[in-house]
């Protein structure tokens, strides 16, 4: 894996030398399971992974913010409270997010913009939240620069309506798993109340997060199948008259759903009343040490996701299959699907034998292939804030 550059020479080389310049970093993670249920108020179990966003800022005397990125640009624009959106797709759209965040935080004091530099490993479109990374990292940067803090509890309240801010209804997930993730553990999300509970990844189990070349654009037709997903899933709940899904999974769910008609409410409301009951069993599984187990639901889950949520793709259903042949224990589509990337479960000793397979049958026929970028080890790290360097 390549070295991630230094944002401060970034920083440096953009906006000019001096000053006094502080650093943060927010990690992507990767969903081992729980998957589109998390908007639904259902706990979720990923976990960070190793590669992040880093941003290196000096604060201002004024309200300006300008950042700049390697790969995407430099941006500029005057913080006010209430932000109007840059053009769809534009990254000035996660800077303007965090700073509405912070806006949202600490309410009308006078605020000090940054000048900024971001990098990051975070493969960009795959499912692995580099743009929720990229809204936790710069949101911690304002909110240094400005001298404030705020408890995991505070910044969650205010993130998703962030990722709303750029148009996608998402939960919390990935803000959390970025922020509160623990070296070594997956961790077990639970929403309203808010918690996270470690859950350690037995030594000896081994991830790789593999890309299916095919990217899942926030910003683009994706946010609009992702949002629908969520209605059909709401909609259904609201036909069953249950107060909220934590209800419909303690009752008698598969029962229940023959009373809705054959279609995308139906198979919406059967996949996430199933998929919160793989996620405790995927947690016992882990607790126990039961690979077997654990692959397994990683199969029903992808599956679900296939055939019920239908946000898989033929890319991601043959990615799947390539691990299965390779060796792999269990393997599914991780993230929002439409395209991004499979999470692939096998025996750390495996891994290097699985990654051969999966290039020998999934990759060498693409071109496209960069092992760096579409075939990475997905280790469990520390979120920002556990002191991530
Ligand atoms: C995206 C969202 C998450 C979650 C997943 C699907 O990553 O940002 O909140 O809903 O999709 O599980």
């Amino acid at each position: 894996m390549q070295e991630l550059p230094d944002p401060r020479e970034l920083l440096a080389r953009t906006f000019g030398a001096g000053g006094e310049v502080a650093l943060v970093a927010a990690p992507g993670r990767v969903n081992l399971i729980g998957e589109h249920i998390d908007y639904h108020g259902l706990a979720v179990l990923p976990m960070a992974i190793a590669r992040r966003v880093r941003v290196a800022f000096r604060r201002r005397d004024d309200t300006t913010i300008r950042a700049a990125s390697a790969g995407y640009g430099r941006r500029e624009f005057a913080w006010t409270a209430d932000p109007a959106a840059a053009a769809p797709g534009d990254w000035e759209n996660y800077l303007r997010a965090a700073a509405r965040v912070v806006s949202m935080l600490r309410g009308p004091e006078s605020l000090r913009g940054v000048d900024a530099a971001v990098v990051s490993d975070v493969p960009p479109a795959a499912g692995l939240s580099s743009s929720s990374a990229l809204l936790v990292a710069f949101m911690l940067a304002l909110l240094r620069a400005n001298g404030l803090h705020a408890t995991f509890e505070e910044l969650m309240d205010v993130l998703p309506e962030g990722e709303q801010f750029v148009g996608t209804r998402g939960g919390g997930m990935d803000h959390a798993a970025s922020l509160a993730s623990r070296a070594g553990c997956a961790s077990l999300i639970g929403f309203a109340p808010l918690s996270v509970r470690p859950i350690p990844v037995p030594e000896d189990w081994g991830f790789l997060a593999a890309h299916s070349l095919e990217t899942a654009e926030k910003s683009g037709g994706a946010r609009e199948e992702y949002n629908r997903r969520r209605q059909a899933g709401a909609a259904a709940l609201a036909r069953l008259g249950f107060a909220s899904y934590r209800a419909a999974v303690a009752g008698q769910p598969e029962e229940c759903a023959q009373s809705l008609a054959p279609g995308p409410e139906r198979d919406s409301f059967l996949h996430v009343t199933s998929e919160a009951l793989r996620v405790e069993q995927a947690v016992d599984a882990m607790l126990r040490r039961d690979a077997a187990a654990f692959g397994r639901l990683l199969l029903e889950s992808h599956a679900s996701l296939r055939d019920r949520l239908k946000v898989s793709s033929p890319a991601l259903d043959r990615l799947v299959e390539a691990a299965m042949e390779s060796g792999a224990t269990g393997a599914r589509l991780t993230g929002a699907g439409f395209g991004g990337c499979a999470v692939v479960f096998c025996p750390k000793p495996d891994l290097a034998a699985v990654r051969r397979g999966l290039i020998e049958r999934f990759y060498r026929a693409r071109p496209a292939f960069d092992e760096d970028r579409h075939l990475i080890e997905a280790e469990p790290g520390p979120g920002a804030c556990r002191g991530l360097p």
